[in-house]
Formats: structure tokens, sequence, C-alpha cells
């Protein structure tokens, strides 16, 4: 194994953290660039993170992920948050800087375009509608990569409908929300189909959408991942659409924090993603 100047360290604060497949991920890649490292789980609740975040530096981290809730209570923390996690309203990375102050970024809307990009080299955004159910967390991360790949129309549907409108106001004119009961007619011509609800995760009912009305052409993604594929992936698959499964999501958001963090650009391959489905 390689030595390197320091003992290279990063983790993932969540709040609770039990599910996270962070810390397979991360340390499959030190272990694959013989790097002496650890990623390390931290539970951290939302009155503890600013402590947290704060001790990093001492510690002699070069950063950490964030999950849900403590995405949105680092914004207020971080000494400066790069203008894309401002849009999305998010930071699910920190970098520690050389100077000890702290760096939100949000890596997940590249998780997102990756991971499709992965499995549809040809895919374009601006192919025509695309349809996001859910407006939470990762609907917002979404939203910008379909924004930033060049989307020109996105139907957005939410049980709420506030929190749809409210997305969409902040997302601009590209992005109509649409009534919650009219989720299914929302299919109709769509390109795009992608479910950001936590519906169809393990412990959870599936989506209550009827695909009928959906375009045979249309490419379907779910960045649920657990389970590897949800019912609604199941049954686009059935009907012959093409699938993107949920967890090159997860992958692909570690490459630009590596990159921040330790200044290496690590793969997502075959043999990571064995790994940590067998997780699943
Ligand atoms: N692959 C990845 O890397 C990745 C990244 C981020 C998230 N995710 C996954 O995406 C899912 C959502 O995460 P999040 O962070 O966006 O969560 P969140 O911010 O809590 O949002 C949850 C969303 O699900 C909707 N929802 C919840 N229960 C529902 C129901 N019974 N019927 C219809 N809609 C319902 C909510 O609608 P309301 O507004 O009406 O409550 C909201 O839109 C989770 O399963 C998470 O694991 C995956």
């Amino acid at each position: 194994m390689a030595t390197p100047e320091r003992f290279l360290l990063a983790a993932v604060m969540g709040w609770p953290i039990f599910q996270s497949r962070s810390p397979v991920l991360h340390n499959f890649w030190f272990a694959q660039h013989r790097l002496a490292g650890s990623y390390v789980p931290l539970a951290i609740p939302p009155e503890r993170l600013e402590a947290a975040l704060r001790a990093l530096p001492a510690l002699n981290f070069a950063g950490c992920n964030l999950t849900i809730p403590l995405k949105q209570a680092a914004m207020n923390i971080v000494d400066e948050v790069d203008v894309t996690a401002k849009k999305i309203g998010a930071i699910s990375c920190v970098v520690v800087r050389k100077d000890g102050s702290l760096s939100g970024f949000n890596n997940d809307w590249y998780g997102f375009t990756h991971n499709i990009l992965e499995f549809e080299p040809d895919w374009r955004a601006d192919a025509g509608p695309a349809v996001v159910i859910g407006a939470g967390g990762g609907a917002r991360a979404v939203l910008y990569g379909l924004l930033e790949r060049g989307a020109r129309e996105i139907r957005l549907c939410n049980r709420t409908a506030a929190r749809a409108e409210t997305l969409a106001g902040e997302f601009g004119a590209a992005v109509r929300a649409v009534a919650w009961e009219q989720r299914h007619d929302a299919l109709d011509g769509a390109t795009m189909l992608v479910n950001t609800t936590s519906q169809g995760m393990i412990g959870q009912p599936p989506l209550d959408l009827s695909l009928d009305r959906l375009p045979q052409t249309a490419l379907v993604n779910d960045i649920v991942y657990i389970p590897k594929e949800t019912p609604l992936l199941a049954a686009a698959r059935k009907r012959g659409n093409r699938i993107v499964t949920g967890l090159g999501m997860l992958l692909h958001q570690g490459v630009p924090a590596w990159k921040a963090w330790f200044g290496i650009e690590p793969k997502v391959t075959a043999e990571l993603r064995a790994r940590i489905e067998a997780t699943l």
C-alpha cells in the first residue's frame, strides 16, 4: 500500500445513518487506489451538526457528505456555499480547505445526469417533455440536472401541490407544476419519467402511477435504489420502456467529491456496482 503524506479521511454525516451505502463506495475506492484512508459513517443529530463540521479540520478530515435532513441545515454553517448548491438549496458535500474553512457543494445533480449517461450515452434532456414525480430534496437535484442538460419542458407532479409550485417558481419557466390527480395523464407524450418520491423503496408501497399514457419510447429512471429495480422500473421494463436504475446516482456523485477531497478521479466500474448491489 502506498504511503500518503497523511491518512486520508472523509465521512458521511446523517441522522439516522444506518442505510447509507457511502462507506462501501468510498472504501472500495481507497482499496482500489491502494491509498491509506478511510470513510466513516457518523450519526450526527441536527443540533450537533455545526460542532461536528467545525471539528473536521482538527481531525484531519478532507471533508464529508451529508444526508437528509443535514443537507439543508449545513447551508447556514459552512463558510462558503457554491452557486450550484445555492440553486439546489442543499449541500451534499463539504470540503475542508487548506486554511481550515469549509465550503459546501452539491454533487447529486451530477450523479443523476452521469448515471443516465452511463446507460444511455445518447440521452438528450431536450428531446421532449420530462415528467418528474416528487418535489423533495432529490427532486431539486434532478430538476437542476435536467435543466443543466438543456431540458425545455418539465412537468413536476407532487402529492403536496404547494411544494411542486414552490419548486416550479424557483426553477423557472421550463418547470410546470401539475396537480397530483393529473399525474397519469401528464405522461402523455413524455420522453422521460423520473421518480424522486420515496414510494417503491423497500418498506414503502409502490408509486401509485399508471403508465398507460407513457410512450413506449420514453426513458424511465427511479432515484430510489433499494430495491435495485423498483416496482415502477419493473412495470416500465415489462411494457418495453428503457430503464435506468437509481444506484448509479449515488456512485457517480462520489466522483467530484473525490476530486475535491483527494485530487483523484475515481471510476464507476461494473465491479464497484456489483459490490454495492450485493449489500442491497
Ligand atoms: N440515488 C440517489 O443517489 C438518491 C439521492 C437522493 C435521494 N434518493 C432517494 O429518493 C427518495 C426521496 O428522497 P428525498 O431526499 O427527495 O426525500 P424527501 O425530501 O423527504 O421527499 C420525499 C418525496 O416523496 C413524496 N412522498 C412521500 N410519501 C409519499 C406518498 N405516500 N405518496 C406520494 N408521494 C410521497 C413526498 O411528497 P410530499 O411533498 O407530498 O410529502 C416528496 O416529494 C428516497 O428514497 C431516497 O433514498 C436517492
